[in-house]
């Protein structure tokens, strides 16, 4: 789905360079690679501050915790996503409480987030799923009038856009993951929270460390060890800098896609919202031949993948929240249908064309 040697052979000169420096600094935890990112994520955002974590699951429970989220409290998200999302409120000890997403973008549907909050909701998680950020300003609207914190979880939609505006600049703090294969991705694990509120991430940062206070040993909270480290930061501000032209080279790719694939029928493709820059973290076709279609495609040797092949409200891991079958119609519907196919920057337009080749004589056949 990704060809992460292919991204690395294009910049490996600045990457090696990066890598020795914080060797020979011996800078590993924390450390001014890592002070250095988090000022130029933020302001990639357009928000003011940012804290690294370990990943982008810590991500998200550190910043529930710091809305204080906890046993009784109830956290609104979606279920169209993966596991993280849920596991991070279980996590805390709060219920997730599931609203179902919009058809065509398969992200929060505005329209039934405020009949799914009760007086013990603390926090709105919307997904900036495959790329693409939710309807904001229905879902901010709904959290000003409650006085309750949006949390944006953007660990797919690093660049995503509406209008000028960033994803991570909309709710009040958002959280990312910088896994291998997303759009800007570290080699190995590593996350981040970005806030325009300074006490909020200073608050994360003392969490992520271990609670502690001005001195190392002054631990003035309960907390956990969850620190970005020099290299993966090293690594991630050299690949900041090509973040916007990856994400136009998949684009270029996306509509590629989807001009070799317009007019097949049973055959939904991903749109953008009007106003909405998708960042392409993934091409996600529909079809009620799902299942036919990844065989053929497996067996032309082309990769296919399943974001995601079970809403999470229906996990095994979730079932203390009480979602039953039925609950979610749409969440339901999508992930008996959605299929991804390859999508990234290296990935050549010639196997663009192929794939799409396939995919128009096995479902017109
Ligand atoms: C929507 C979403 N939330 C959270 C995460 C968790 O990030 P990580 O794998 O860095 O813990 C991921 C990525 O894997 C994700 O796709």
């Amino acid at each position: 789905m990704v060809d992460l040697k292919a991204q690395y052979r294009r910049i490996q000169p600045e990457v090696d360079a990066a890598v020795a420096r914080v060797l020979a600094s011996a800078q590993f935890i924390g450390g001014p690679e890592c002070q250095a990112l988090e000022a130029e994520f933020a302001a990639y955002c357009g928000v003011s501050h940012a804290v690294g974590v370990a990943n982008g699951t810590d991500a998200l429970i550190l910043a529930l915790r710091c809305y204080g989220v906890g046993p009784g409290d109830d956290v609104v998200t979606v279920a169209n996503t993966f596991i993280a999302t849920g596991e991070a409120i279980a996590l805390n000890g709060a219920r997730a409480v599931f609203v179902d997403v919009e058809e065509a973008s398969a992200t929060m549907d505005p329209r039934l987030l405020e009949k799914a909050l009760t007086p013990r909701t603390k926090v709105i998680v919307p997904v900036q799923l495959y790329g693409q950020p939710a309807d904001m300003d229905p879902i901010l609207e709904v959290g000003r009038r409650h006085g309750i914190p949006v949390l944006e979880d953007a660990a797919q939609a690093h660049g995503g856009a509406i209008g000028r505006k960033r994803v991570g600049s909309f709710g009040h703090a958002a959280s990312f993951s910088f896994y291998p294969g997303k759009n800007l991705g570290a080699y190995g694990d590593a996350g981040m929270v970005v806030s325009n509120d300074a006490d909020f991430i200073a608050r994360l940062r003392q969490m992520a460390n271990h609670g502690g206070g001005v001195h190392k040993y002054d631990n003035v909270v309960v907390g956990t060890n969850s620190r970005l480290d020099g290299l993966q930061a090293a690594i991630l501000r050299v690949k900041l800098r090509h973040l916007d032209t990856w994400n136009r080279e998949r684009r270029e790719r996306a509509q590629a896609y989807t001009a070799a694939l317009t007019g097949i029928a049973g055959l939904t493709l991903p749109a953008e919202r009007s106003g909405v820059t998708s960042a392409w973290h993934l091409y996600t076709l529909r079809t009620a031949r799902r299942e036919a279609l990844e065989a053929h495609l497996a067996g032309q040797g082309i990769a296919t993948a399943r974001h995601y092949p079970r809403p999470i409200h229906l996990q095994p891991a979730m079932a203390a929240m009480g979602g039953r079958e039925g609950d979610l119609p749409v969440s339901e519907r999508l992930c008996r249908e959605v299929l991804q196919i390859p999508l990234y920057p290296e990935l050549p337009f010639e196997a663009v064309g192929r794939i799409a080749n396939e995919i128009r004589a096995f479902l017109s056949a």
